[in-house]
């Protein structure tokens, strides 16, 4: 979470932090040399080009920050202001977002003389500026209106790199950074890309964003493609609600071959004639039930503390455990001498592989995957998706936690919402049945379910 590393009043500077970074050598506004981190000076220099174009020219007057020079700046104001005033504006040292050299002061040029500070001549020059950050990776720190928040007056001239995914989050949605590491949630559609596991686009994704609670719902294994849905920030709360939607999945299959994992990422166990007259599509509808699957061998499921698959790797002896799934619909997509395809939905925990050895089994020829996509995680489909190259292009949709929740929304009075705050029992007044997301001014305060006829918090949000 580099780009995205708090620094405020309650939150230290690091010095560890120098270690992660590469500093490259610049000049301010009176030819002085100074220091910024690399990214944030490539993305400042673009910045300034872009500027250029509408007639304003920007330059340095402080970038990084030791903590020595910040307890020069600190101890030099004088002594006519109080206390108070010079912590609305000045960071005590080991405080100073410069410290982390992603912080730039700017100053405008004005009839040749680069200026930082509110006057007539610099405000609406500092106000277009502004509205151009985002597009480089940079927010405005200390905007006006959020004192409270971050602890500081507005300051315009204080600029801060993020990243230009978050940059561009925090200015649509008017987000102090505080705001946006502490409360911001979405949950992203993604179509998981071919050899990557799902936790390799939870990295990708937690990076992107610069926050650290991301999660997935529904592993897809390394093999698969399609519909993986990624909770950023609180909305990981709801994970294990996503996760139990039914999936829908087209899954390549090979006839006449078993191998250790189920799919063709494996060793082979056997290898079997086909014969020609196999009633496949009987054999499917026959899976149409809702069966005891057993786990398989290789994957992530614990067994006494310990992945099944290490006990595979080990060669050790363990009784896979078994899981209630039903198959709600199961299809023959295409087929061609000893492969075919297939389309199914199926309910949570279903391993499409150990569907496709039972099929085999049943058909007494032995089966293994060969491809899978997941077309459908409940309500959501594979043309919703994002790729990871769209996300990083800023072309991706961001959907919120009210919107993948297929429950009823209820806004309530502040009086309501102190005692959703506070987690108290209510009487089921709305006549829900199952769960109830409680909101107000438009902000999402938790979801209720229903217990002993009265709705009792499930996950606070606040
Ligand atoms: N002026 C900002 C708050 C600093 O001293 O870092
Ligand atoms: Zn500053």
């Amino acid at each position: 979470m580099k780009y995205t590393t708090l620094v405020n009043k309650q939150n230290k500077f690091k010095e560890s932090f120098l270690n992660k970074i590469n500093l490259v050598k610049t000049t301010d506004v009176d030819n002085k040399e100074v220091f910024l981190e690399e990214e944030t000076y490539k993305a400042y220099i673009e910045l300034k080009e872009y500027l250029k174009d509408k007639n304003i020219d920007i330059g340095i007057t402080s970038a990084y920050r030791t903590i020595d020079y910040q307890k020069s700046l600190y101890d030099k104001f004088p002594e006519e202001n109080n206390q108070e005033y010079v912590d609305n504006y000045v960071a005590l040292p080991g405080y100073s977002e410069h410290h982390t050299a992603l912080a730039i002061d700017i100053g405008i040029n004005i009839n040749g003389e680069y200026i930082d500070d509110i006057t007539d001549k610099t405000n609406d020059i500092y106000e277009e500026i502004h509205k151009h950050l985002y597009k480089f990776g940079f927010i405005l720190r200390y905007p006006k209106n959020k004192e409270n928040i971050t602890g500081y007056q507005h300051e315009p001239w204080h600029i801060r790199y993020v990243g230009k995914l978050p940059a561009r989050i925090m200015y649509q949605e008017d987000l102090t950074l505080e705001e946006y590491l502490n409360n911001y949630s979405c949950v992203l559609y993604i179509n998981k890309p071919k050899d990557c596991t799902s936790f390799d686009v939870v990295n990708i994704i937690s990076k992107l964003f610069g926050i650290k609670r991301v999660g997935h719902t529904g592993t897809l294994d390394p093999m698969a493609t399609g519909v993986l849905i990624v909770t950023v920030g609180k909305a990981t709360k709801i994970v294990e609600l996503l996760t139990a939607k039914d999936k829908e999945y087209i899954a390549g299959v090979e006839l006449g071959i078993k191998t250790d994992t189920y799919d063709n990422t494996g060793k082979v166990l056997e290898k079997k004639e086909v014969p020609n007259n196999l009633s496949i599509e009987e054999t499917l509808n026959s899976f149409k039930k809702t069966y005891l699957q057993e786990v398989p061998i290789y994957s992530a499921v614990k067994v006494d503390g310990k992945k099944l698959y290490d006990y595979a790797r080990n060669n050790k002896e363990v009784t896979l455990p078994k899981k209630e799934v039903t198959i709600k619909e199961i299809e023959l997509l295409e087929k061609n001498n000893n492969t075919f395809t297939i389309k199914t939905l199926v309910t949570k925990g279903c391993y499409i592989r150990s569907l496709i050895n039972d099929i085999g089994n049943e058909l007494n020829t032995g089966a293994i995957m060969t491809s899978l996509i997941r077309t459908k995680q409940g309500n959501i489909s594979i043309e919703e998706t994002n790729t990871l190259e769209e996300i990083k292009n800023n072309k991706y949709k961001l959907h919120t936690i009210e919107e993948v929740l297929d429950y009823p929304t209820i806004e309530v009075d502040n009086e309501l919402e102190f005692k959703i705050k506070n987690g108290v029992v209510l009487d089921n007044n709305w006549n829900i049945k199952d769960k109830v997301l409680f909101k107000n001014n438009n902000k999402l305060l938790g979801i209720y379910e229903v217990y002993n006829n009265k709705l009792k918090v499930w996950k606070n949000f606040t």
